[in-house]
């Protein structure tokens, strides 16, 4: 198939679009900053520069995956958010429709279902998020212009019968973390992969995977993040004790996480359930909570260590034209 993809500069895009070419597949890349997988250098708010994109190739495919996320929130106004997330959406799904592509793959975020709640700490119980969660009250921005993009994926394919599969990653940002101080970049996105993260290699998967299962799939939509090791019984326990929890599923857990210096979470105030993304996509992750633990327990690097290999750099004209915007 011939793909287009957006965002093929991104931290995203560069893991996915050799993954495409390996599997066969011919992929144009368009995305606004430059980048070595990126063939056409445009904003999707543009729908004149859209339509070029379409009308240079025979496109059979849209993978969606460009547009402004949760870092940008802190550079970028909220019309920026609207532009890019909502109207450069609908620009990608009328250019797919005229140009009769019938696969169109959009990656959101689990962002948008994680509630106030959550946020600030005030519910009682770890929050277990599946794709039936409701009411989705997203509490930002970026979370609201994602809802609106998801739905916009939702109507076209009711409307116009076009193949959309909806895909919601949890956390696989390569650099640093200040959501907990306290603890090491490392040490947190440790914790995390028991309930709201994943490697970058298994999101780029889940695209390549929802691209072929698309047109066997209609519409859907898919958290993807680590399988978590928990259950819904456990969200009482998770928040008032988390440590005890993770040691009934792991005993070894606290020794050889302390054994490094590093901490288990004391409190999990969520989870993503990534199951409708193993029994319906299919997909296997690569990593998981317990391939922590391995590594630990052979004294090898963290799977995420290559997170900062050199050429995974995020690249400095990104960098420069993200603020531009
Ligand atoms: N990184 C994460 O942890 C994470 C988690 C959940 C969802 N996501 C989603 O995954 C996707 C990829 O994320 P990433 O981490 O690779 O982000 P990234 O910022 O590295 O890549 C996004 C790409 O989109 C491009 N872009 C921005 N505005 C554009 C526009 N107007 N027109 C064309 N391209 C534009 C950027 O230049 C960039 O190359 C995003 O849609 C993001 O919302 C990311």
């Amino acid at each position: 198939m011939h793909v287009l993809l957006t965002g093929s500069s991104g931290w995203l895009g560069r893991f996915l679009a050799p993954m495409l070419a390996e599997e066969g597949h011919d992929v144009t890349g368009f995305d606004i900053a430059p980048g070595e997988y990126t063939g056409i250098v445009g904003s999707v708010s543009d729908r004149s520069m859209v339509d070029r994109a379409f009308s240079n190739a025979d496109i059979d495919a849209v993978i969606h995956a460009g547009g402004l996320h949760q870092p940008d929130l802190a550079r970028c106004p909220s019309s920026a958010f609207v532009d890019t997330n909502v109207q450069g959406t609908l620009n990608m799904l009328e250019a797919s429709r005229a140009a009769g592509v019938d696969r169109f793959v959009f990656t959101s975020t689990t962002s948008l279902m994680a509630c106030e709640a959550v946020h600030s700490g005030t519910s009682s119980r770890a929050v277990w998020f599946d794709e039936s969660y409701a009411p989705l009250e997203p509490r930002n921005v970026y979370g609201v212009t994602k809802l609106a993009a998801e739905q916009l994926c939702r109507l076209h394919s009711l409307q116009h019968r076009m193949n959309c599969i909806v895909l919601r990653p949890g956390r696989f940002f390569p650099g640093e973390d200040s959501a907990q101080p306290d603890l090491s970049a490392d040490n947190h996105k440790a914790n995390e992969f028991l309930n709201c993260r994943l490697m970058v290699d298994d999101v780029a998967r889940a695209h390549v995977l929802a691209l072929e299962r698309a047109p066997a799939l209609g519409f859907d939509t898919f958290i993807l993040s680590a399988p978590t090791p928990f259950v819904r019984d456990d969200t009482n326990d998770l928040k008032r004790n988390a440590k005890a929890v993770i040691g009934r599923l792991f005993p070894e857990a606290a020794r050889l996480f302390a054994r490094r210096g590093r901490q288990l979470p004391a409190s999990i105030s969520r989870v993503y359930d990534s199951s409708h993304s193993q029994s319906v996509l299919g997909l296997r992750y690569d990593t998981r909570f317990s391939d922590i633990l391995t590594a630990l327990r052979e004294g090898e690097d963290l799977p995420f260590a290559t997170d900062r290999s050199p050429g995974c750099e995020q690249n400095p004209d990104l960098q420069r034209m993200e603020k531009d915007l």
